[in-house]
């Protein structure tokens, strides 16, 4: 049983569903009720995420797409909301930060890839999703950005902050765009999230130097990450919209 029954037979489309906050949130979706279009690259993982979200009694399925390349996305999008019927939800969730580098040792190359990975994408499926939305007046766009976009808590990457950055700038005039359509856009603002990513790179030590910095003294789960989302789907964030949340354990701008 879910906490918003409004989202029971919903269409949503997840982008970076395969892995980390991205599955998460299609897993909290799909426990509500909806039907996920639960984008990735990778076959393996799409196909077990596929399964797992089916057995939760959703007609949810994964769709393989390079965020990156505008003709994948444009026929992933259309498999997808052919399947789906419509496309009430999109989660632009896909993205990733390069390896730590000075501004003066990255490449055009590296601009391009990560601007094209992270914010181009979430321009490429939100400009197809909205016209629905537009259409059927109820409509849900979540970002997610990153807390790079926001403050500097230690060096991550320049090219990483200005195109999350430039996801809130985008978030928030689209939100205004559609806002008399009854279509929400907002962002989320992640602190560090424990995701496969992060797994991966980071060692006990490192975890444990990280959370030296965060107020709550832990870094965050991918789920605690997916219930703000879910919270932006539901009819009680309906007055909600241009806006980012942080989520991130006390890491705030002043
Ligand atoms: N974890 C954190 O600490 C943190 C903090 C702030 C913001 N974020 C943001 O949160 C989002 C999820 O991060 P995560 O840590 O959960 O990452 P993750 O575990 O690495 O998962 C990334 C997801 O994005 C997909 N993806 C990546 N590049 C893609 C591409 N070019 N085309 C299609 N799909 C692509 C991956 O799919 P495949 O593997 O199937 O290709 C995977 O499903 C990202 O946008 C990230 O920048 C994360």
């Amino acid at each position: 049983m879910g906490l918003y029954p409004e989202l029971r037979g919903k269409k949503a489309v997840v982008s970076g569903a395969t892995a980390g906050i991205g599955r998460s949130i299609a897993t909290l979706l799909a426990g509500e009720g909806a039907d996920v279009a639960a984008m990735g690259r990778d076959m393996e993982r799409g196909t077990a995420v596929e399964a797992q979200l089916r057995e939760m009694g959703t007609d949810s399925f994964f769709t393989c797409c390079e965020v990156s390349s505008p003709e994948e996305v444009d026929a992933a999008y259309k498999d997808a909301a052919d399947r789906l019927g419509t496309v009430d939800i999109l989660v632009n969730c896909a993205g990733g930060f390069p390896r730590p580098a000075l501004v003066s040792e990255y490449s055009v190359a590296d601009w391009d890839d990560l601007m094209n990975i992270n914010l181009r994408s979430a321009f490429l499926l939100t400009r197809l999703a909205l016209p629905g939305m537009v259409e059927r007046k109820w409509g849900r766009v979540v970002n997610i950005s990153s807390g790079a976009a926001l403050t500097v808590s230690y060096l991550t990457s320049s090219i990483y902050a200005a195109a999350k950055a430039g996801m809130l700038g985008f978030t928030r005039h689209v939100a205004a765009e559609v806002a008399q359509y009854g279509v929400t856009v907002n962002a989320t603002a992640p602190g560090l999230t424990m995701s496969e990513r992060i797994a991966k790179i980071y060692t006990p030590e490192m975890t444990a130097d990280r959370a030296k910095h965060i107020p709550m003294g832990r870094l965050c789960q991918p789920e605690e990450q997916a219930y703000t989302v879910v919270f932006l789907c539901s009819d009680r964030a309906a007055y909600i919209t241009g806006v980012t949340i942080s989520i991130s354990g006390g890491m705030v701008s002043m």
